[in-house]
């Protein structure tokens, strides 16, 4: 069964078998001891080859509101679209979700990887996980905390990877709401005469810059950012700026070890490594935005294999910095990492 349209590189390659779960009693019937894998929208899944096992499609719609006189909380199903939620959240007075407009992909993978953008992580907002434990045969809820969210990570890539199908995410809105304009270029935004910013104008300028920046899926075929933004201590963060002072990096907010530890951009690492534009087969580093790589057609698994590996020995040896796709791969056998330290 073809997947080219079920993720958003669009490889033209081939599944076993795909199930859609428009119910979530579905997960119920599903034997999990054969090889499956997890699929929301595929924009954060980037597929090499034909895959061998069953692909498990969250389809399940519907949301729910409820408030109280402090918060608003919706109930929303996995299968729902990430930036139509923004949208009916904004439309409704609900705000928070602004700074997240725009990122692709379903409400049921917005926890896994923590989405974040513009200085905003999702896990400011979710309340609880309601899923499938795929080991006690049974529907469970994980709490905000038990969740362990941090940046581009939660428990959902850790112990719970390929043990739990989230079903549901319960949202928590502060009705007094606080804009967040901490993320550089949105300090443009505008104070309106009783010097305040409504979330509409947060939502413009996210989606202005996001379409100056990245490339739309269905025009150009890609995954977002590849690769994620290292994250290094104070000290190895001193020995760059000793060389590359314009550097740019943020202090990591959410931070499981208690150290200081900071975040540097990827995209301008690969970008100092005069890699914007660099092609091998059909896929190009984006000349607009380096951390986003493109699908021009006509590339194959082993074209992509080949260049995150380049891309991995090229900054580490410029910056002795080693980089971790973010994007999520997926070869005939089932969920791989591609990393120089693998060969
Ligand atoms: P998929 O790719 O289908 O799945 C992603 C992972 O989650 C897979 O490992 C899958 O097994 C797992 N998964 C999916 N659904 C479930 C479920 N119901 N239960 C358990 N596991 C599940 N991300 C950001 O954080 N910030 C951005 O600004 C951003 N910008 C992007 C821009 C572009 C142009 C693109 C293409 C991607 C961008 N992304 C961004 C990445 C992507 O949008 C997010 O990771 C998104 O959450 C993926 O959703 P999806 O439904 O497409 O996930
Ligand atoms: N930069 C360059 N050259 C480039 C790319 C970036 O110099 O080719 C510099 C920029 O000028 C800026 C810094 O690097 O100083 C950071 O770039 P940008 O603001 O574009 O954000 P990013 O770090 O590349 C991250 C997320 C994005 C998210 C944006 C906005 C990761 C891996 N990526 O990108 O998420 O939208 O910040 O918050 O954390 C995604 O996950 O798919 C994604 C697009």
């Amino acid at each position: 069964l073809p997947l080219q349209s079920r993720h958003t590189f669009a490889l033209p390659v081939m599944a076993q078998n795909i199930i859609e779960i428009f119910k979530a009693e579905q997960l119920t019937k599903i034997d999990f001891n054969l090889p499956f894998i997890i699929l929301g929208e595929g924009s954060n899944t980037v597929f090499l080859d034909d895959y061998s096992g069953l692909v498990i499609s969250m389809k399940n719609n519907g949301i729910e509101k409820k408030e109280d006189d402090e918060f608003i909380y919706l109930k929303v199903a996995a299968g729902e679209n990430w930036h139509q939620l923004v949208c009916s959240t904004l439309a409704d007075g609900i705000l928070g979700l602004e700074n997240l407009a725009l990122i692709p992909g379903s409400v049921g993978a917005a926890p896994v990887q923590n989405i974040g953008a513009y200085g905003v992580e999702v896990n400011q907002f979710i309340e609880y996980v309601k899923g499938y434990d795929i080991t006690q045969k049974r529907f469970d809820t994980l709490t905000n905390a038990q969740c362990l969210f941090s940046y581009r990570d939660s428990i959902f890539k850790g112990t719970l990877n390929k043990k739990f199908v989230i079903t549901e995410v319960a949202f928590k809105f502060n009705k007094s709401w606080q804009p967040a304009l901490s993320y550089g270029p949105l300090k443009q935004v505008q104070l309106t005469g009783n010097n305040k910013v409504d979330a509409k104008q947060i939502f413009n300028q996210v989606v202005a810059i996001r379409e100056e920046k990245l490339p739309d899926p269905k025009k150009i075929p890609n995954a977002g950012s590849f690769f994620k933004n290292p994250v290094i201590c104070e000290s190895q963060l001193h020995v760059l700026l000793e060389q590359y002072p314009e550097m740019p990096h943020y202090p990591v907010s959410l931070n499981p070890n208690g150290i200081d530890e900071f975040k540097l951009a990827a995209g301008w690492l690969i970008d100092q490594a005069d890699l914007k534009g660099f092609k091998i087969g059909g896929i190009e580093v984006n000349p607009k935005q380096a951390l986003v790589l493109l699908n021009h057609g006509d590339s194959s698994g082993a074209d992509i294999t080949k260049m995150i590996l380049t891309i991995q020995k090229t900054i580490l040896t410029k910056f002795s910095i080693m980089l971790e796709h973010e994007v999520r791969i997926i070869n005939i056998d089932g969920e791989c990492k591609i990393s120089l330290s693998n060969k």
